[in-house]
């Protein structure tokens, strides 16, 4: 029923106009952005710089106007200031007054969304443990290293408990660490029920958390992709272990009896076929896979 489909998006996008007019230069930065991002999802924005990203993010944080199209937050119009009222959206730079402590950031957002002083001091302290951010609560951020202020803004914007969160480039600036407690924080986040649309350049911390993915390229979604789509993608040949040596494969010997033949996806059968008709036994087969990197090149280069 289209009225039951409706209330699954989270996100809309229909349509997005924007050119950006700076000293008498026109930059087309959306052209015509559309997709939906339905409740439940953990979804990727992937694309290269410049592709839109940011601009498409801020229109539906009513941070700028497009040009035409529309765009929805939880099936209310995103110029209308309710429907932010259960988004987090952390920007991506984000640039907080700097005399303030993470404690204070953490009570000011909070008292954006008028919650009681006692709710929100519990709920600060639980988030500046869970980003490990406890002995730096009453530091000033202007203190903190970029990844303290990632983490601090991450921090921030889960204060009201919100349905959906908006990141840009939550990953950029992050030591490996960090990296990995965003991506299970974001996993854990996701499972306990919330919607989250993240954007980002870097393909294998996609791959890593996401449900879903939307590939964008100059203003533009250019492919939107599940989870087994990307696998199936990337795959571009595969190793054949067998356990003799057939001449025409030549193999590569990798253990006693055990021998690797690599095939491109295309050559898959007749390589089996080789393989039986010299009575060969096949021990197992191994997807090889390219980077999604290259997967990425590969699709966006086709629209060009
Ligand atoms: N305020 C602005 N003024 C002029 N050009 C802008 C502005 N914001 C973005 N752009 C341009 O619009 C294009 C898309 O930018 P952006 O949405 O930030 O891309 P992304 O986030 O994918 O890197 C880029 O060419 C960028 O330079
Ligand atoms: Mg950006």
């Amino acid at each position: 029923m289209p009225l039951q489909r409706k209330k699954m998006e989270a996100i809309e996008v229909t349509n997005l106009q924007k050119t950006f007019k700076t000293k008498g230069k026109k930059i087309k930065a959306l052209d015509g952005m559309s997709f939906a991002v339905k409740r439940g999802e953990l979804c990727g924005f992937l694309g290269p710089n410049g592709a839109g990203k940011s601009t498409t993010l801020k229109v539906l944080m009513d941070l700028i106007k497009p040009d035409k199209g529309e765009a929805k937050i939880l099936g209310i119009d995103s110029k209308n200031c309710l429907a932010r009222l259960k988004v987090g959206f952390m920007p991506e730079n984000p640039q907080y007054p700097d005399t303030l402590t993470g404690y204070e950031l953490l009570m000011l957002s909070a008292s954006i969304f008028n919650i009681p002083k006692k709710q929100a001091q519990k709920k600060a302290w639980d988030l500046l443990q869970a980003f490990e951010l406890k002995n730096a609560a009453k530091v000033p951020i202007r203190t903190y290293s970029k990844g303290m202020i990632q983490r601090i803004g991450f921090a921030s914007v889960l204060i009201h408990d919100p349905e959906l969160l908006i990141l840009d480039e939550p990953l950029s600036g992050l030591d490996p660490l960090g990296r990995v407690m965003f991506k299970k924080k974001m996993k854990e986040l996701n499972k306990e029920g919330k919607t989250i649309f993240f954007s980002s350049h870097i393909i294998p911390d996609i791959e890593d958390v996401c449900s879903k993915v939307i590939i964008v390229n100059k203003g533009n979604v250019v492919k939107t992709l599940d989870k087994n789509q990307i696998k199936y993608f990337s795959t571009v040949g595969f190793n054949v272990i067998i356990n003799s040596y057939i001449d025409s494969l030549c193999p590569k010997k990798i253990g006693d009896n055990l021998y690797a033949v690599y095939c491109k996806k295309e050559n898959l059968i007749s390589c089996l076929d080789v393989i039986r008709s010299n009575r060969g036994e096949i021990i197992d087969i191994e997807p090889v896979k390219k980077s999604l990197e290259e997967v990425f090149v590969q699709i966006t280069q086709n629209f060009i």
